[in-house]
């Protein structure tokens, strides 16, 4: 005891005797860096804040990861701005389902929340057709997937709508409804300007859209459709690090 209390005070003069010959504004850093939280420097700023990796997050990931293409840091930013959007009204949709991971992710979040539709667009048996000048995939890519086959992984509760077919054609008869979040993960690019010609003026302020396919190369038509459909627009599609971009209806 007496030893720990004559260390603590030899400690407590050095740092004195340290402050006495330092510059302030060293001072301050040296306190803050090595007597007040005792972080190396190098540290300070890796790992950073990554609540996509707590505990029941990943178990919700490896829930719905055998029916995903989607990383589990793109699922946080859908779960977040799902969670947002819900304070909108309107309805819910994704555009571009497969084999209904994502979806899965959004019922989750849409039951939670009384009187909303969740609404899933998908071909469900792969693409029909693509433009061989603006999208790299392939006409037939994503058929291994079925109507069936999704409704066992996200349900059928008489909340959620499976528009089966071909995106614009699936619209028919929604013109009346409002979307306060769409999940966009198409691929294609005009598959993503059909869904926002449609979508845009249905969404009130303070909608959200994900962009799921924005910033990959694997998809190039995705980032064109965008940034084509909102040039002269007040909106600024926010490209995330994650290859997402967001929109929040203005
Ligand atoms: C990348 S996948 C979706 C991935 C899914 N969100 C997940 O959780 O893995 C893209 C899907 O969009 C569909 N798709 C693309 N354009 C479409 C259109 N115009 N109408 C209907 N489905 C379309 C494809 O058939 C494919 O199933």
């Amino acid at each position: 005891m007496a030893l720990a209390t004559s260390l603590q005070r030899s400690t407590l003069s050095l740092a004195a005797l340290i402050k006495s010959v330092t510059p302030p504004i060293v001072w301050r850093q040296i306190h803050r860096r090595v007597i007040v939280d005792g972080i190396p420097d190098a540290e300070r700023y890796q790992p950073f804040y990554s609540p996509w990796l707590a505990p029941d997050f990943q178990a919700l990931h490896r829930e719905i990861s055998p029916y995903t293409l989607v990383s589990i840091d793109r699922c946080w930013t859908l779960s977040q701005m799902l969670a947002q959007a819900l304070s909108v009204e309107g309805d819910v949709m994704e555009a571009g389902v497969f084999q209904g991971g994502t979806a899965r992710l959004l019922k989750l979040g849409v039951q939670k929340a009384a009187g909303r539709k969740l609404l899933l667009f998908d071909s469900f048996e792969g693409m029909e057709s693509v433009s061989r000048t603006a999208d790299r995939h392939e006409r037939g890519d994503f058929a291994d997937t079925s109507l069936a086959g999704v409704q066992k992984v996200v349900g059928a509760e008489p909340f959620i709508d499976y528009r089966k077919g071909w995106v614009p054609t699936t619209f028919a008869g929604l013109e009346e409804r409002t979307f306060c979040f769409a999940h966009i993960d198409l691929d294609l690019y005009q598959s993503i300007l059909d869904c926002l010609e449609f979508l845009y003026p249905r969404m009130p302020r303070g909608a959200v859209i994900v962009f799921d396919d924005y910033g990959f190369p694997s998809c190039p038509g995705a980032r064109r459709a965008v940034d084509q459909f909102f040039t002269g627009r007040p909106e600024r599609p926010l490209a995330l690090m994650t290859g997402q971009a967001l929109v929040f209806k203005l």
